[in-house]
């Protein structure tokens, strides 16, 4: 699979993370196996997990989707072929919302043992957490990286001035700086003035300062959950509106005229952006799957990326 530079870590990473928020939870180990093993064989290498996947679910704790992860790696022996990212900071019953240096030490730990490693590529501030000093979460960040535990980190569900601050305090301090930011991004946005709660929209401000810095974006909901397989449906919920009109007749005038679905077409735009963005592949299905790695083969021209990023401006 192609790859991608992260942020300015110096590595790089496949242009297609996996999402495995589901894995473990609500899709059982057969589907979850299936979905790593066609993953692996395009060439994939990136996973995304978290402390928390999937608390939501009927019966379930928060570390199924690690600890899931961590017995698939153990028993294919693969681990060091991949570049393994997990989270912490989150709300959850357990936890709590916290970036404090005490939570993360501890769910570090944590984390190693669900994914039986001794070292996390990737680990992400999951949210902001405006009552912890940043100098106190990127100093605990930086002694994990001491100590060997964690390579990179990066930061999700934060804003871009914020970001700011945090590279700036890891500047002043000599601490490990975030090399990359994980929002919720996909083609169709929602309308000003939504309320999304902690999971933050990459808005035209993020977009323009990952423009400007050496810090990737990765986005999570990149398929909108299925929406751009049916757009021939009523487009219910945040994002419905003149903007998304204009939006969804570009999208289906770029997939006519390629002969990619729409949501490979969505796919390739975030690829193909400058700088280019990671998605975030979730998928339910095989052929959702096949459909979502195809897309790693759509070329759009110029003019086709100028004018989806355009319509609805
Ligand atoms: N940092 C954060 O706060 C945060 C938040 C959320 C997620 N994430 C990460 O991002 C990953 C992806 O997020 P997401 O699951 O919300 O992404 P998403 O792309 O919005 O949703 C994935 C779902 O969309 C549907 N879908 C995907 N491809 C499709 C296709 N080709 N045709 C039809 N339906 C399709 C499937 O749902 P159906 O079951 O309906 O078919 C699939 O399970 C997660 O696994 C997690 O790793 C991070």
């Amino acid at each position: 699979m192609k790859t991608l530079p992260l942020g300015n870590s110096g590595v790089e990473v496949s242009a297609f993370c996996l999402g495995t928020m589901r894995f473990g939870s609500a899709h059982d180990e057969t589907i979850s196996s299936r979905m790593m093993e066609m993953y692996i064989e395009a060439g994939g290498t990136f996973l995304d997990t978290s402390n928390n996947y999937a608390f939501w679910v009927k019966d379930c704790t928060g570390s199924e989707s690690e600890t899931f992860l961590g017995k698939w790696i153990k028993e294919h022996g693969n681990r060091d072929e991949l570049f393994v990212a997990t989270k912490v900071g989150f709300n959850t019953p357990a936890i709590g919302k916290s970036l404090s240096a005490a939570t993360i030490m501890s769910e570090c730990e944590k984390s190693l043992q669900h994914l039986q490693t001794d070292h996390i590529d990737l680990y992400y501030a999951h949210c902001d957490h405006r009552e912890t000093p940043l100098e106190e979460t990127l100093t605990a960040f930086d002694a994990l990286i001491k100590q060997g535990k964690v390579r990179f980190i990066g930061a999700s569900n934060t804003r871009a001035w914020r970001l700011e601050e945090a590279r700036n305090v890891s500047a002043q301090n000599d601490l490990a700086e975030y090399c990359c930011i994980q929002q919720r991004h996909s083609y169709l946005r929602s309308n000003a003035g939504v309320d999304a709660s902690v999971q933050l929209e990459a808005n035209a401000d993020l977009l323009d300062y990952v423009a400007a810095r050496d810090i990737t974006l990765l986005a999570y909901g990149p398929s909108a959950h299925g929406t751009y397989t049916k757009m021939d449906q009523p487009l219910g919920g945040s994002s419905a509106g003149p903007d998304s009109d204009a939006r969804i007749a570009a999208l289906k005038d770029v997939s006519s005229e390629t002969g990619a679905t729409p949501t490979q077409v969505v796919f390739a735009w975030m690829l193909q952006s400058t700088p280019p963005v990671i998605p975030l592949l979730a998928c339910s299905t095989e052929a959702q799957m096949q459909e979502n790695l195809a897309a790693l083969q759509v070329t759009l021209s110029a003019e086709q990326m100028t004018r989806l990023t355009d319509a609805g401006v």
